[in-house]
């Protein structure tokens, strides 16, 4: 029987993070149940006073469905394993896990919804294994790669603000015969810059999950230079590398921290073009423009679906796991199924082969050997 429950949000923020929550404490008030709100992922429940945690009425999340960003806070340093505490002026790691836990019961909360990307589900698997009620999960990330789900909320208005930015881009290429190269975020799978690249009209798209060959990268470019198109749109998916060689990092992992910062693809890339081709070329990094903002209408529809689904969940059963978009509906997937990995792009899918068919570059093909070596495509 539940009667109040926890809400937070953690990893890297997504647009849709308040439509998720404004879906859940509505459905879960008009059933009852109390709501709390839990700032900044896990701190908000480690602080002994209350300013960590914001009751959640009606009037909390009244008008916050179409805003951007989470009026919880998030940290992707939230780790309640490997927790920085300062002792004697030193920063040192400890697992906070079991002061968290008994603070859960001590506010008297039944379940936690927890909104996050990979990190964030295998973090509530494992709090679950020390004691942790129930969690359900919810998908979040611009980078679409979580398992277990077809698609992730904050997705969408990414692929949206990407496209918009290549229309923009477009005009000043053209007008300077140039090559921009435009590096967008995603992680280690290629989901925005696919999506956007075919959408706002690439001309070359490197994702991690096809390793690319420069010489056909610049093959691309330079018949480009040789019609009355002389200009080029190289969409670069910030994990992406070249045939035998690695992602660039701009920020190592530090002690603390759930993940390394990519970074730095685009403007190599844009230097060797220029060197390689002679046609003048220059960078753009995309990077938190595409987390931020107001959800597109696709992901606020989604966001609510999942945060409904979530309470409908916690109402009606006793299992935990992701509510997860498969097919037409949304399921509760267990988190086994979810944690560890990620879900990159297909390379028999139906937008590579789009892409390959209006003659994009993927870094691969040899420039002019349509269909050559062509995987069959699926039937269903
Ligand atoms: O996972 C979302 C994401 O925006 C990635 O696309 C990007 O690599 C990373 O987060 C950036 O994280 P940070 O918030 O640490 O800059």
């Amino acid at each position: 029987m539940i009667r109040r429950i926890a809400i937070n949000t953690g990893g890297g923020d997504a647009p849709g993070l308040n439509a998720v929550i404004h879906a859940v404490a509505l459905s879960a008030l008009r059933r009852g149940w109390e709501v709390v709100g839990i700032r900044r992922g896990y701190e908000g429940l480690l602080e002994r006073d209350a300013s960590g945690l914001i009751p959640l009425t009606r009037e909390a999340v009244r008008g916050i469905a179409h805003v951007g960003g989470t009026i919880l806070g998030t940290t992707n340093r939230g780790d309640p394993f490997n927790c920085p505490v300062v002792e004697n002026g030193q920063t040192v790691s400890r697992d906070l896990s079991a002061q968290l836990i008994a603070r859960f019961e001590e506010l008297q909360l039944d379940a936690l919804v927890a909104l996050g990307g990979d990190g964030s589900m295998a973090l509530a698997a494992r709090l679950m294994e020390r004691g942790l009620p129930r969690v359900i999960g919810v998908p979040k990330t611009i980078d679409n790669d979580l398992k277990g789900t077809q698609v992730t909320f904050g997705f969408a208005t990414a692929v949206d603000t990407t496209t918009d930015a290549l229309d923009k881009l477009h005009s000043t290429a053209q007008a300077h015969s140039r090559v921009m190269v435009v590096e967008v975020m995603g992680r280690h799978a290629g989901w925005i810059a696919l999506h956007a690249g075919i959408a706002g009209g690439a001309d070359v798209i490197l994702i991690p999950e096809i390793p690319y060959d420069f010489e056909r990268v610049c093959e691309k470019i330079r018949a480009r230079y040789q019609t009355r198109s002389a200009f080029a749109i190289v969409v670069v998916s910030e994990g992406a590398k070249a045939q035998g060689g690695e992602a660039l990092y701009k920020m190592g992992k530090d002690q603390f921290k759930e993940h390394a910062v990519l970074g730095g693809i685009g403007e190599q890339l844009a230097r060797q073009i220029e060197a390689a081709t002679g046609c003048e070329s220059r960078s753009v990094v995309l990077g938190h423009l595409q987390r931020g903002g107001s959800p597109c209408a696709s992901d606020r529809l989604l966001a609510q679906r999942l945060g409904c689904a979530a309470v409908r969940h916690l109402a009606s059963g006793n299992e935990s796991g992701m509510v997860a978009q498969q097919l037409d509906s949304i399921r509760l997937v267990p988190f086994s199924e979810v944690v560890g990995g990620t879900r990159g792009v297909a390379l028999d899918s139906d937008e590579v082969h789009t892409a390959r068919d209006i003659g994009i570059c993927l870094g691969d093909e040899v420039e002019g050997t349509f269909l050559t070596h062509r995987a069959s495509i699926p039937t269903r």
